[in-house]
This record gives structure tokens, sequence and C-alpha cells, in this order.
């Protein structure tokens, strides 16, 4: 590694001052100027989000702002329609039509950007033909596709008419594709013929195709050529070309009457049971908050080129790919591939290709990145960054010292912003003025009301640890868990009284009012900012032959965040050999997909559980730790 000339900067940083001041620069160019009177804007949250829905068109202006009467099935912007896509990409035909809406690029170096009027045009198109497919407002639309702009422009067709969209992250297995379609009961799945990843192709056409085999409700899969020329077609019978479809269609579409209520998507997420958990995500509340978040977070102007590393399939890419910055009109780079491929500079190479103006990430990539050396990024001219982000978990202070000097080049502010998949929008973040303190998304955003709370719903006061909750309702909220409504009841607004939202998330507020997120509280596990289930990696391990019984945990890991350790508990006649430990981890990865990467397996004749029999994950991990297991009275061995 080089040395750093502003090492005695650096120092001082890590060491002494923990509070960033605002660059004086950010300070003078951004749109909100004052942190306070922003936040003291959204106190009263039913004149604050209606001042921000005023900036959409509606088709019909909405009656009543929030209703709580059947809480905590809330409504927002009660009787107004309006259209998404019409929004995000129509709207700004007039206005913008040049403008490029997306430029993708993947790690072969292969671009392609569309602007605003092509946009619309492909969206149109295959609007269009989805619906000469037979779907219609409120069909289902699974997706297992790659980062792209065919993507896209099928997340946004759905949207148009009125279609209900699914996506899957394309590392799941096809067990997990399986299981979601069957859930949401897709009428259609829209997949590809594969992704390119560290200088293969994947297959995803594979996958989807035994996936459906499983998935009666299934009546037509659409495949991308996405690898393949689409000229050279594709050899399986079942399918249909999505480059034949959308060639036959019209390019004009109108926009589908939306009620704001209306469902946009289902996204799967990992949840305490086994279960995937179908998050609901609906029409009008979603567009305003997603919209307004990313503005006053990133300072969004007509200028910027915006890069939001996330993969469509999660929450992030949803919002903050798609959603947000085309709402905005700004230009949004899709990227196809692996941050270290071919080189640990693929990242910075694009920065400076497109000059990236606003740059957002998780902290396992900047801390695997950091692994490299600081030579990388210094290689590049990042000088057109001026504000950069976080998401999905904690940043520790080293990496978001990393990040700060030698991607921000000390004086682009970092955006630690705190969400879920759940709550659709930034949460709690700061804004490009705020003083920052390396770890801490800092305070609630306007029209957001967030606090710790005891078990009892008790207020924490500052400096101790506690549950985080909402504790008023805001516009892209969940609205219900897909076919479950008692489960989101039980999951997020009766583990503790008071009728607030629980995140599951464990945190501590400072002196200044500032939240430390300190993880989660319940048993999910974040392995490389990815969200999964215990019990979903649990059942995986039980589900091949030599097992009986299996418990896992997370265990701290200097670059993923997480990794899973799992304690096994062996059928009669099985050894725990190196071997069967090989083909453990392969079983877990082929029932989950890649996300499931698996540390550690130790084999063990018993595990803690309480008496009635409940497997206390806890115990396990203190242990691990060398940590005091706390009140055990209840714990057996068995
Ligand atoms: O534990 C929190 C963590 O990620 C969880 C939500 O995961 P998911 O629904 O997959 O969405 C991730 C992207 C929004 C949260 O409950 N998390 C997310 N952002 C942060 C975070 N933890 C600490 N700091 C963050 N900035």
């Amino acid at each position: 590694m080089s040395k750093n000339p502003d090492e005695d900067t650096t120092a001082v940083l890590l060491h002494e001052r923990r509070i960033f001041p605002p660059d004086p620069t950010i300070r003078a160019t951004t749109r909100i100027k004052d942190w306070d009177a922003e936040l003291r804007a959204g106190d009263d949250i039913e004149t604050y989000w209606a001042e921000k829905a005023r900036a959409f068109t509606w088709f019909h202006r909405w009656t009543t702002v929030l209703d709580t009467s059947d809480a905590p099935f809330y409504r927002w912007f009660v009787d107004g329609t309006t259209n998404l896509t019409y929004n995000a990409v129509d709207r700004h035909l007039t206005t913008r039509p040049d403008h490029v809406a997306l430029r993708y690029t993947n790690e072969q170096g292969a671009e392609r950007a569309v602007t605003y009027a092509e946009l619309a045009h492909e969206v149109n198109r295959t609007a269009n033909a989805l619906i000469a497919l037979g779907i219609r407002k409120g069909d289902r639309v699974a997706m297992y596709l790659p980062p792209c702009i065919e993507a896209v422009a099928c997340m946004l067709a759905c949207a148009k008419i009125g279609a209900v969209h699914g996506l899957v992250y394309a590392g799941f297995s096809t067990r997990a594709l399986a299981e979601r379609i069957r859930d949401a009961d897709a009428k259609l799945l829209i997949t590809a013929d594969g992704t390119f990843r560290r200088g293969k192709t994947i297959d995803l056409l594979g996958v989807a195709t035994e996936a459906v085999r499983e998935c009666p409700s299934v009546e037509t899969t659409v495949v991308i050529a996405h690898v393949q020329d689409p000229e050279e077609g594709h050899t399986n019978q079942n399918v249909v070309s999505y480059h034949d479809l959308i060639a036959q269609a019209d390019a004009r579409c109108e926009p589908e009457m939306m009620d704001a209520e209306d469902v946009l998507f289902i996204l799967y997420t990992s949840g305490s049971t086994g279960k995937p958990k179908g998050v609901v995500h609906t029409t009008g509340g979603y567009m305003v908050a997603t919209a307004t978040t990313l503005q006053d977070v990133f300072d969004i102007n007509d200028h910027d080129v915006w890069w939001c590393t996330a993969d469509l399939g999660w929450i992030t890419g949803h919002s903050y790919s798609v959603y947000a910055p085309l709402l905005l009109g700004t230009t949004s780079i899709i990227y196809e591939g692996a941050p270290d491929y071919p080189q640990p500079d693929a990242l910075w190479r694009v920065v400076e290709r497109d000059k990236v103006t606003k740059f957002y990430t998780a902290p396992t990539t900047i801390r695997h990145l950091m692994r490299f050396g600081e030579t990388w990024p210094q290689r590049c001219d990042l000088s057109s960054l001026k504000i950069l982000g976080t998401v999905g978990e904690p940043i520790n202070p080293e990496a978001w010292i990393w990040y700060y000097e030698h991607i921000g080049r000390l004086h682009c502010p970092i955006m630690d912003t705190w969400w879920q998949t759940e709550t659709g929008c930034f949460m709690i973040s700061p804004l490009p003025i705020s003083p920052l303190k390396p770890g801490s998304a800092t305070k609630p955003l306007p029209g957001i009301v967030a606090e710790v709370m005891d078990v009892e719903g008790r207020h924490v006061p500052p400096g101790r640890g506690g549950l985080l909750v909402i504790k008023r309702p805001w516009p892209s909220m969940l609205r219900t868990l897909y076919n479950n409504p008692e489960r989101y009841k039980k999951t997020y607004w009766e583990q503790i009284p008071g009728g607030v939202y629980v995140s599951g998330d464990i945190a501590r507020m400072d002196e200044d009012g500032y939240f430390w997120i300190q993880g989660r509280a319940d048993d999910v596990l974040k392995i490389a900012g990815h969200r999964i289930g215990t019990s979903e990696i649990e059942s995986a391990f039980v589900s091949h032959h030599a097992v009986s019984e299996a418990a896992v945990i997370g265990k701290p890991d200097p670059i993923k965040g997480e990794i899973v350790k799992a304690f096994v508990i062996l059928r009669g006649g099985y050894e725990g050999t190196p071997e069967l430990t090989e083909a453990l981890k392969k079983h877990v990865r082929h029932e989950l997909g890649p996300i499931a990467v698996i540390g550690d397996i130790v084999y063990t004749a018993t595990l803690p559980k309480t008496r009635s029999g409940k497997i206390m994950r806890r115990v396990l991990k203190a242990r691990e730790l060398g940590i005091d297991v706390g009140d055990v009275s209840t714990l057996i061995e068995t």
C-alpha cells in the first residue's frame, strides 16, 4: 500500500474528532441549509407529506392524507389516483425527453444508455406485450432477472398497467424462487438466459424452468436474451422471447388509473420463522416517500449521475435504483457484476467514466474493497463525486473513514441511511449539511418519528440500548404481508404495547439525539448486507439426510459483517468428516442460493434449549463470543 499523504489528518479523524462538520462547499450548494428547521417542518407529519405529494401528478387529488381508522392497516392519500410509471417516465417527456434515464454497464465493459423518451417506448411496448399475454391490473408477475434495462422496463410496465411485480434476487435457488412464485400466485414469470458474474455467465433460465415445474399458477415464462444475441434464439420450446414480444407491440400505452392504495409490488424478505414474508407496498405513498427522501438526503438535482450499487432484486434496488431516481428525472446507473472484477477498481472506473456525482453502496462492499488498498481508487479520477452513502448494516468507523478519505477525498459527506424492506424509504439518515458521527445514521428524517423503547413500550433514555420503533405511520410503510395480515400485525405491531411499529433492530440514542443501530433483536442475520433468517438456514440443514438437528448463529466477521456458524447434530451412523462438512455447505447453498455462505460447521451431541424445546441461539452466541450468557434458568441441553 502506498504511503498516504494525509496520514496525519486520518489519525486525527480516527482518534480525536468524532464529529465531522459539513463541508463548506456542500453547505453553499445544497437545497436544504438548516437541518433543525427541516426536521421541525416534519413535525406535523400529515401537513409535511401532503406538501411533498403535491410535487407529483395525480389524476384525482386525495381527500384524506392519512386514514388511521383501521390501524395498523393505515391508508395514505385516500381517494387519490395516480400512476407511478406516468410520474417516473411519461411526466418527463415534455421537459427532458433526451436526458439519459438509465445507464447500464457491466463487468465486461458493455454499456447501454436510454433516454427518458427511449425508456417510455420500451416500457410501453413491454406493457402492451404483458396485456397481450393476458396480464391485467392486480395480476402478479414474478421476475428472476439480472440488473439490466429490460428488467427496469418490465417493472415499470407492470406499474403502468397495474400489475403487481415480484422480483426475486437472481442469486436465490430454485427452491427459494418457486416458494416465492407460489406464495404470490404469479401468472407470469419473466427471466433471462443468464447473468454475468466474475467473467462467467450464470444460467438463470435453467433455475427458472426448474422452479416453474413446481408452480402451477405460472401460465407463461418470458425470457430475455441477455447473455446471448436475441437473434440466436433459444432452444427451450416452453418459453416466449421477450424481444419477439416487444418487437410486435405498440409503443403507446395509456397509464392505468391506480388508487393510491393499489398494490405496486410484493418483495419477499426473511423473518424470524422459516417462511419468507411477502412485504406489500402500495402506489401513492411509496412514490411520495421514496422520491422525497432521495431528493433530500442526496440533494438530487438535474445534473446528477446517481449510482446505487444494490441489485434490483432487493428493496434498495427497487426504491433507489429505479423508482426514486426516475421520479426525480435524474440519471441512474444500473451495474451488473462483481465490485472487484476484472480488477478491484471496477466500481471506481465506472465513477470516473460516467462522472458519477452521488454514490450509494453497502458497508460490506467498502470493507471488501479496502482489503485491496487505496492505490486502486487513487488511480481513478473520482473528482465528480459530491455525496456518498451507505446502507444495509452498521458501518464500522474504520470503513467509514476509509470511504470518507479515499473515495470522498475528505470532502464528500457520507449519508448512513437506516431503513428496511418494510419501510420502503430511508428512515434515519443525515442530510448533506448534518454534522456526522462515523457509525451513526444520525436522526430520523423529517416526517419520520422514531424512538428507542423497552419491551413494555416505555421510552429508553439516551445512552441505553432498546428496541428501535417508529411511532407514527409514514407513506411508504408496508401495508401488510401478502396473504397474511395476522402475521403482519403480530410481527410489527403487537410485540410491545402502544401501537408502534417494531423494526426488529436494537438501537441506542446518544445525548445529541443521534441513533446508533446495533443490529437485529430477532433471529435474522445480515450476511454481507443480505438478510437471512436463522430458521431458513436451519431448515436447509435438516433437509440433508445426515442431519438430525441444526442451530445457526451469526458470528462477527471483518468483511461480511456476520458469517454463519452452524451447530449440527447428526443422525445415527453419520460422522462429522471434512467431506460431510463440504457436502453440507454445498447442500445449503443449493437449497437457498449463493447468499447462504456457511462459515463454520461444528458437530455436537446436544444443543441448548428451553424446556419447551426452543433452541436458545443466544446461549450459543454468548458462548461463541465468550460473553455472559445471561439468564439461563430455563436452559436444558438435549
Ligand atoms: O438491521 C437493519 C439493517 O438492515 C435491516 C433491514 O434489512 P433489509 O430489509 O434487507 O433492507 C436493507 C436495505 C434497506 C435493518 O433492520 N440496516 C439497514 N440499514 C442500516 C442497517 N443497520 C445499520 N445501519 C444502517 N444504515
